[in-house]
């Protein structure tokens, strides 16, 4: 089985691009949803809650993982691949990787924005390796704080909502006007995308272009699959989806349906 993992809801931007490029496998999606926003807290927290996430996942009969969560991808993946897992038993990749192949491609003026949570921003992950894959790159990167909270809280939609996006676009396309693609670099934000679109149309910014990473990282897993057969061979096809999460079910489920436009059902885990 697959496994993809996150705070709360932002990963489902992420399960929706996968379950369309590789419908045929078996998902087990978890939203950690009690202990949301990650993006606000420490190292060592957010790498206890993900190897805990990690290993219950792996105890459901998962033998890879994805990380859909920029946060957990920046701050705990490199030391969960190095001490915490037998790589013939489980894989778990990140969102990070991905998307930084893609993004230097997508830039004509060589200056990138990244929109990212505070922890994503403070860990200066994409930066280094925007850099590493580019040299020649100007990466300007802006922690959101007040974003994951409002779409945890399902006020993404509000006026209050508006103010902070307009605030965020506002600043990061001030620090750098040369900006033409400015990364959604958590997998929350592409929930408020339009809205963030529409900032930018109203600062007369159109040619400055918002990447979401959903099809990115769908597009990466699939080629990791067919370059390794060993591992796709363990998974289980039969095109089912279980959605797990560490609140309440009901509110889960409310709130996935209508992100996904189908009718999800989910259960109450405790990690
Ligand atoms: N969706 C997660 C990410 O991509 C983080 C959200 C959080 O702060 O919990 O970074």
């Amino acid at each position: 089985m697959i496994g993809v993992f996150d705070s709360g809801y932002g990963g489902l931007t992420i399960l929706k691009q996968i379950r369309e490029q590789l419908p045929e496998y078996d998902y087990i999606y978890l939203g950690d949803n009690a202990r949301a926003p990650y993006g606000t807290r420490s190292f060592e927290c957010i790498y206890r809650y993900t190897l805990e996430a990690v290993r219950f996942l792996q105890q459901q009969g998962c033998s890879l993982i994805i990380l859909a969560c920029n946060t957990a991808s920046a701050k705990a993946l490199r030391t969960i691949q190095q001490h915490d897992i037998n790589p013939d038993e489980l894989r778990v990749l990140g969102v990070i990787r991905p998307t930084v192949e893609v993004v230097p491609s997508l830039t004509l003026t060589k200056h990138v924005g990244v929109l990212a949570t505070p922890g994503t921003v403070a860990s200066d992950s994409y930066r280094i390796e925007l850099e590493k894959q580019d040299d020649s790159l100007i990466v300007t990167q802006l922690a959101c704080p007040m974003w994951v909270p409002l779409i945890e809280a399902g006020e993404h939609k509000s006026d209050g909502a508006q103010y902070f996006i307009r605030k965020y676009v506002a600043q990061i396309i001030e620090r750098d006007p040369l900006i033409d693609t400015l990364l959604l670099g958590c997998t929350h934000y592409p929930l408020i995308q339009n809205a963030i679109n529409a900032e930018l149309a109203a600062a007369r910014r159109r040619d400055c272009r918002t990447i979401a990473q959903g099809e990115i990282v769908a597009h990466s897993l699939k080629d990791y699959l067919f370059r390794h057969p060993e591992i796709e061979q363990k998974l289980q096809k039969s095109g089912e989806c279980t959605y797990l999460t560490t609140d309440d079910s009901d509110k889960f489920a409310d709130a996935a349906t209508l992100f996904l436009g189908a009718h999800v059902r989910a259960e109450h885990v405790e990690l």
